[in-house]
């Protein structure tokens, strides 16, 4: 294995003959064959992070629900779904993706701040595990749909903890200048009502703390908190079996420490044994992210101000991350060569803020050079727009037999697919 690469699992990542592969295939293969921009995902690498979520929470009373968001391909939602995942869902889409994907209701849980008449309905016709609900109305909607359909919504009430989480400003979800989840001061009288109303059963109690969070403690902190809040609710008379921690758990994307998922498992099992429920875990960057990266072709190499810009095929319309989180992804060239330089990465989309690296060590490209973006498995392709009409990427899923395209690059057609005829032909 090379030196300093780092893009991601270092064992499905790595360096051979002079360049990066990714398990049996290697990068420049793909960009030839598939062209670029492209993303790459490890089959091998998924199930690796799913086994050893699994093993950490070994003892734990627990399921994990992939978070959809972060990467819903259905050859990636097939993949999960057959290692045992089921999926957490937050729109009528994804719960359209979960079930093209072959997931049952009884293995779907649907979160989401603002989920409308259709979407609660399309839940209730797919009889779905539990709806994470987050405001009075919407409970209050979800009992009338089912009253309508004659049958019973199971709930749990996502509570807003009120607590700081150190994570990317965006990226928070758990205080009150947030606008997920329901008051802590609110929780009891909402299970109250949930009886009153009738159609709905409430069966769990959920949080979720943010993402990116790569220290267990704010599960350590909330953790006793809710046990001592489930406990109240479950004196309105609500049975509780299910405690649903949410999402969160952060990736390194610098080789710093990585996440005590340990830590995590010790908290969610003591909390799991004092109320006597089951624990649902709805990861979705941990799974992923580390298992893909984004392939980019370099266009042109150019000098402006004393700074070195490589110009590549695939920028924020791809990769949104870099832009709007200011977030770090590693970026190698995949032909390997010594760094002789500073370079900043940008894109080809009309906004200053498209880069997806700034002052990155790199040795000297070619047109035609391909460069790997490092942990892009989630929240890439998912959070991808056509923005500046360009069409999005391919998905390629790499497996010990080889690797195949999972969704192929769109095409001039797709771009005006949904709109008035076009005159001229693509
Ligand atoms: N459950 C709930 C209720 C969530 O809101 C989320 C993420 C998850 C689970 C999954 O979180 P994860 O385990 O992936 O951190 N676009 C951002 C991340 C936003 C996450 C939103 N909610 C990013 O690219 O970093």
């Amino acid at each position: 294995m090379g030196e300093g690469v780092l893009i991601g699992l270092p064992d499905i990542f790595f360096e051979r003959d002079g360049e990066l592969w990714c398990e049996g295939v290697s990068l420049s293969r793909i960009g030839r064959e598939v062209g670029t921009p492209c993303y790459v995902y490890s089959e091998t690498g998924i199930r690796r992070r799913y086994d050893a979520l699994r093993s950490a929470f070994t003892g734990v009373p627990c399921r994990i629900f992939y978070s959809a968001k972060a990467n819903a391909n259905l050859a990636i939602l097939r993949l999960l779904r057959s290692l045992g995942a089921g999926v957490d869902v937050v729109s009528q889409g994804e719960l359209f993706r979960a079930r093209c994907a072959g997931f049952q209701g009884r293995d779907i849980v649907f979160g989401g701040v603002g989920k409308g008449a259709e979407e609660l309905g399309a839940g209730l016709e797919a009889e779905i595990l539990l709806f994470n609900v987050e405001s009075e109305g919407e409970l209050r909607r979800l009992s009338a749909l089912g009253a309508e359909r004659g049958a019973r919504a199971p709930v749990a009430i996502r509570v807003n903890p009120g607590m700081a989480v150190d994570t990317h400003a965006y990226t928070q979800t758990a205080h009150y200048e947030t606008k997920f989840g329901v008051a802590w001061e609110d929780v009891e009288d909402l299970y109250r009502l949930a009886f009153r109303l009738g159609s709905v059963d409430p069966l769990g109690i959920d949080f979720h703390l943010g993402s990116q969070i790569l220290s267990p403690e704010p599960y350590r902190r909330a953790l006793p908190r809710l046990v001592e809040l489930a406990g109240r609710v479950a004196r309105t008379g609500a049975s509780l079996r299910y405690l649903d921690i949410g999402g969160g758990f952060g990736v390194p994307h610098d080789g710093g420490p990585e996440l005590d998922l340990s830590a995590v498992a010790e908290a969610a099992g003591a909390a799991a044994k004092a109320l006597d429920v089951e624990i649902l875990l709805e990861p979705g960057r941990w799974l992923v992210a580390p298992a893909g990266v984004l392939l980019a072709g370099v266009l042109y190499a150019k000098r402006l101000g004393g700074r070195l810009y490589y110009v590549t095929d695939t920028g924020s319309n791809d990769l949104l991350r870099p832009s709007y989180y200011g977030a770090y992804h590693p970026i190698e060239a995949v032909r390997r060569g010594p760094a002789t330089t500073a370079a900043d990465i940008v894109g080809p989309v009309c906004e200053t803020g498209d880069f997806l690296g700034r002052d990155r060590p790199m040795p000297a490209l070619q047109e035609g050079d391909f460069l790997a973006v490092g942990f892009a498995g989630g929240y890439g392709f998912a959070m991808s727009s056509n923005y500046n009409a360009r069409r999005r990427a391919a998905e390629v899923l790499v497996s010990a037999d080889g690797y195949r395209v999972v969704r192929r690059r769109e095409s001039l057609a797709d771009l005006v697919a949904l709109e008035e005829p076009c005159e001229a032909g693509p």
